[in-house]
């Protein structure tokens, strides 16, 4: 077995497209925005709304991930570098499901789902309630853990040249 299951492959690449949106709209769209802002209740379902098709297709994938029959493990030779590798493919799960719960519980605090409905103000910011906070740093870390996952991909495509990246795509398996 050379290659991931191509629904796992699928899943990658939508994940990474959709969480790397998230990232960018959340800081760079959302938190720049009042919330008096009449575009803020937009931009805030479209994040909402992204961010749960995020959670369900994560928890998708971890089912799918479990069930079907993996590549073999690349061995790097280094045992801290093979170590590495999965402790942070574990930690991107675990933020990812924990800044999607961060984030609900946010909203939820924050009454959004009733001024949703109802056409209500937002509170003045939601900069105090705590799951906000963790939000944020959250977010943080995942984002540096991004890097991290990016440059460990492409120190093996071209520094080791394992085709590691073929793993992740489309081809006879
Ligand atoms: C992987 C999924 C998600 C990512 C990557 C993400 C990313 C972000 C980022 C980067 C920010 C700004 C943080 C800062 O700079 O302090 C933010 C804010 C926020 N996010 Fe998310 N988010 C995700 C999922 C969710 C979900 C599922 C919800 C709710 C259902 C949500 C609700 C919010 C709210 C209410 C804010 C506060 C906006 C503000 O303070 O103006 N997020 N998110």
């Amino acid at each position: 077995m050379k290659r991931y299951h191509p629904l796992l492959v699928s899943l990658h690449w939508i994940l990474a497209a959709l969480i790397l949106f998230s990232l960018y709209t959340g800081d760079n769209i959302l938190e720049e925005m009042s919330n008096a802002s009449p575009e803020k209740i937009f931009v805030l379902k479209v994040h909402m709304a992204t961010g749960l098709v995020i959670l369900a297709l994560m928890l998708f994938r971890l089912i799918v991930r479990l069930k079907s029959q993996l590549p073999k493990k690349i061995d790097t030779g280094n045992a801290f570098i093979n170590k590495a590798g999965k402790y942070s493919h574990i930690l991107l799960y675990v933020l990812v499901f924990l800044i999607t719960i961060s984030g609900l519980s946010t909203s939820i605090l924050a009454d959004l789902p009733n001024i949703f409905a109802t056409g209500g103000a937002l509170p003045e910011t939601f900069e105090n309630l705590p799951p906000r906070i963790a939000h944020g740093v959250l977010t943080k870390i995942l984002f540096a853990l991004v890097i991290l996952h990016l440059s460990a991909s492409l120190y093996h495509q071209f520094i080791r040249k394992d085709s590691l990246l073929s793993r992740m795509w489309f081809g006879k398996s």
